[in-house]
């Protein structure tokens, strides 16, 4: 017979296992939820990335106790599950606020701003990469590239996009966020807590009025790829102003140089959005003609 090492009284450095469980309430309302997300999956252990959403949605971050809960559900080691939680970042590992605030600081935003709104937001808001207001309200850290280079600089809050961005507009975002004024996404459905988006990435529909039809849609710079592939008007080329001239020897005709303004993407400063313009309410994105 083998003595385990917490009866020998020797610490590895490493978490005390198991981890406490959910009062008995709590966890037959998330074992009833937790059966109909499963039950989506031929595989129950394919219910994992929900799940974990789940319980994020219980307590704000994915816990031990939440981790706990996925492994015994789904018959998995928490040591499984703790490797999956820490993979995403979209798993929280610690407290955070009502809403989260993901400044984009990958290359493209970087360039066009996203590292200055990061820097001023932390001065502004009195916090650092992960940290959260004093008042529970906002948690900031930068994120990587979230697909939406063509609105560079982009703000997300709760994974929502906010385009367009400049530190004066980010400054106000987080201010309304902090005051409880309503605040409204370039695209998307208005705002609701991290809690409430945790729920509604498990795969519980959002309850809320409209939210659905606020959905909104790709926006007019997302779409020039599809509108060319449909033979509709060609957006002006980008050639390198060096090529010596307006001429392509190539293909024996007459290059267009556009200027900035021309340009679908150029732009030489980040462009008013509906989140940065204060005049121009926000509402679903149309694509143009519509
Ligand atoms: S670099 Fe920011 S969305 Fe792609």
């Amino acid at each position: 017979m083998t003595t385990s090492s917490s009866e020998r009284g020797v610490s590895l450095g490493m978490p005390e296992l198991p981890a406490p469980g959910y009062p008995d309430d709590v966890r037959a309302r998330l074992e009833a939820d937790a059966r109909e997300v499963v039950a989506r999956y031929p595989d129950s252990r394919s219910a994992l990335l929900p799940l974990l959403h789940l319980v994020q949605a219980e307590e704000g971050h994915v816990t031990r106790t939440g981790m706990r809960f996925c492994a015994d559900v789904l018959g998995l080691t928490t040591a499984e599950v703790t490797a999956v939680a820490t993979f995403y970042t979209m798993y929280r590992r610690k407290p955070s606020g009502d809403y989260q605030v993901g400044v984009c600081t990958n290359t493209l935003c970087a360039v066009m701003g996203g590292d200055a709104i990061f820097e001023e937001l932390q001065e502004h808001l009195g916090v650092g990469n992960g940290e959260t207001t004093g008042d529970g309200k906002v948690t900031l850290e930068h994120i990587e590239c979230n697909a939406a280079c063509d609105y560079a600089p982009v703000v997300m809050v709760n994974w929502e996009f906010f385009d367009n961005q400049t530190p004066d507009s980010a400054k106000r975002l987080v201010d309304d966020l902090r005051a409880g004024r309503d605040v409204a996404p370039t695209r998307g459905a208005r705002l609701c807590t991290f809690k409430e988006t945790a729920r509604i990435l498990a795969g519980f529909p959002d309850e809320r009025p409209g939210a659905v039809e606020e959905g909104g849609s790709a926006g007019a710079a997302s779409l020039v790829g599809l509108r060319l592939a449909k033979g509709e008007a060609a957006p002006a080329r980008v050639v390198h102003p060096r090529d010596g001239g307006p001429h392509d020897e190539q293909q024996d005709r007459t290059v267009h140089h556009p200027s900035p303004a021309e340009h679908l993407s150029s732009h030489d400063a980040p462009q008013d959005s509906s989140a940065s313009d204060p005049a121009h309410p926000a509402g679903p994105v149309a694509e143009e003609g519509e």
